[in-house]
């Protein structure tokens, strides 16, 4: 009987909009609250130890329905609040799992 092979996890980018100033019309992810959003995505990636990368970006183009965060090569995420916070770490968890070399993605933070 051969093992199962472990499930290996991917390091996934997701970009967060962090954009400031207002569109044409009227809206911007910055001002609604995106930063943070993508500070607590952040603390919580760090927190659990996830193979996430977040990357902010200024304008994902669809600014009528933000704040947004799109995984890169995937789904948007939109109208996202601070609420959110818990529900998108958990699906980035089941994405993406640990980031099992403990590499560290925020040299800075
Ligand atoms: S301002 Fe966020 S998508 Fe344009």
């Amino acid at each position: 009987m051969t093992k199962k092979p472990a499930k290996k996890s991917r390091r996934t980018t997701v970009v967060v909009c962090v954009n400031r100033m207002r569109g044409p019309r009227g809206k911007c992810c910055g001002q609604n609250g995106s930063l943070k959003i993508a500070d607590r995505l952040e603390a919580g990636i760090r927190e659990r130890g996830l193979n996430v990368e977040l990357e902010r970006i200024v304008c994902l183009g669809k600014c009528d329905v933000g704040p947004n965060l799109k995984f890169v090569g995937g789904e948007f995420r939109h109208e996202l609040s601070l609420d959110d916070v818990p529900r998108l770490l958990d699906e980035f968890e089941k994405i993406a799992g640990k980031n099992e070399k403990k590499e560290l993605l925020y040299p800075g933070a």
